[in-house]
């Protein structure tokens, strides 16, 4: 494994490494043993977008393996001062890992295409990988063997969507989708998806309950993602349907998880009452990402 891009760029085998690594190394750590996989290597992180999760439990990862995390700081966007291509080497020079969160996903192929260090995307507009794996591993923790199981997704057909449904096609687990007309994912990485995954078990649909009928798990995110601020007031009127709460979750069966990527916007995508109920498991999901990147970051380097 060179980069980490995109879900869909990795074989199932690769992925369930990952997961199985990560688990392994939060067992570890979670009994006292210090795997210090970085030691003397550093992590440089670019965010042109704003963070709490990916931030921190990505410099929590490293230190907790030895190594050091450097926080990019830009006062102009990426490319801007100079190419790509030039920041890319010039960076390959200094730290072992680069990771970017950013707008456009081709800035992150860009980087990762002149890099000679491993490049990790930690989110774009395109997609959320790391979050998938983690939310991944935590659907395990909860209801064992994911094959079959069906996780639902309820809301913008945006970054986070994209992830989870190549996730869940790359691993067997069955995706329901519901969507407002005209937020659905979208057609060109529909199709890519199914070519790459065509045994994928997937149901695309407008209809909320419908979505929820069969789920293990219930999974939303912001209705207004970051970048799309402008847009917020009319997203609050057209999402409204579309809000996990509890007459939704009556509809699934009477144990399914409640997962969110989080930040949530309490109140609107999500309930107060649902979030806090004894189902939600939103938090092992934001600890998960800790341990999805030590898995990354030792596999990147060659230490596992
Ligand atoms: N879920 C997630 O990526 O959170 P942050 O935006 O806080 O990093
Ligand atoms: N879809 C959200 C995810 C945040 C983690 C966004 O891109 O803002």
């Amino acid at each position: 494994m060179k980069h980490f891009i995109e879900i869909l760029d990795h074989e199932p085998a690769e992925l369930e490494h990952i997961l199985s690594v990560s688990a392994d190394l939060k067992k570890r750590l979670k009994n006292g043993i210090a795997d210090r996989l970085m030691l003397g290597k550093t992590l440089g992180m670019f965010f042109e977008k704003p963070s709490t999760r990916t931030r921190v439990s990505q410099e929590c990862a490293v230190v907790s393996m030895g190594g050091v995390a450097i926080n990019l700081e830009s006062s102009s966007r990426l490319g801007e001062r100079e190419a790509i291509r030039d920041v890319a080497r010039v960076m390959s020079r200094y730290v072992s890992l680069l990771s970017i969160r950013t707008f456009g996903h081709e800035l992150v192929k860009e980087l990762a295409r002149w890099s000679d260090v491993p490049v990790i995307n930690t989110l774009s507009d395109y997609s959320h990988p790391t979050q998938a794996m983690a939310d991944i591993q935590t659907m395990r923790e909860h209801v064992g063997d994911t094959a079959g199981k069906t996780l639902t997704y309820i809301g913008d057909g945006n970054n986070v969507a994209r992830s989870l449904f190549s996730i869940c096609a790359k691993l067997g687990v069955r995706f329901a989708c519901a969507t407002p007309e005209g937020y659905e994912l979208d057609k060109e990485f529909l199709s890519y998806a199914e070519k790459c995954c065509p045994k994928a078990e997937i149901l695309l649909t407008n209809d909320p309950a419908l979505a929820v009928k069969e789920a293990a798990v219930v999974y939303t995110d912001v209705w207004t993602s970051m970048g799309q601020e402008k847009e917020k007031s009319e997203r609050i009127k057209t999402f409204a349907p579309y809000q996990v709460n509890a007459e939704l979750m009556a509809k699934a069966p009477q144990r399914a998880l409640v997962m969110h990527c989080l930040p949530a916007h309490r109140g609107e995508e999500i309930t107060d009452e649902v979030m806090e109920s004894k189902y939600s498991v939103v938090f092992d999901e934001a600890e998960n990402r800790m341990h999805i990147y030590r898995s990354l970051f030792a596999l990147l380097l060659g230490e596992r």
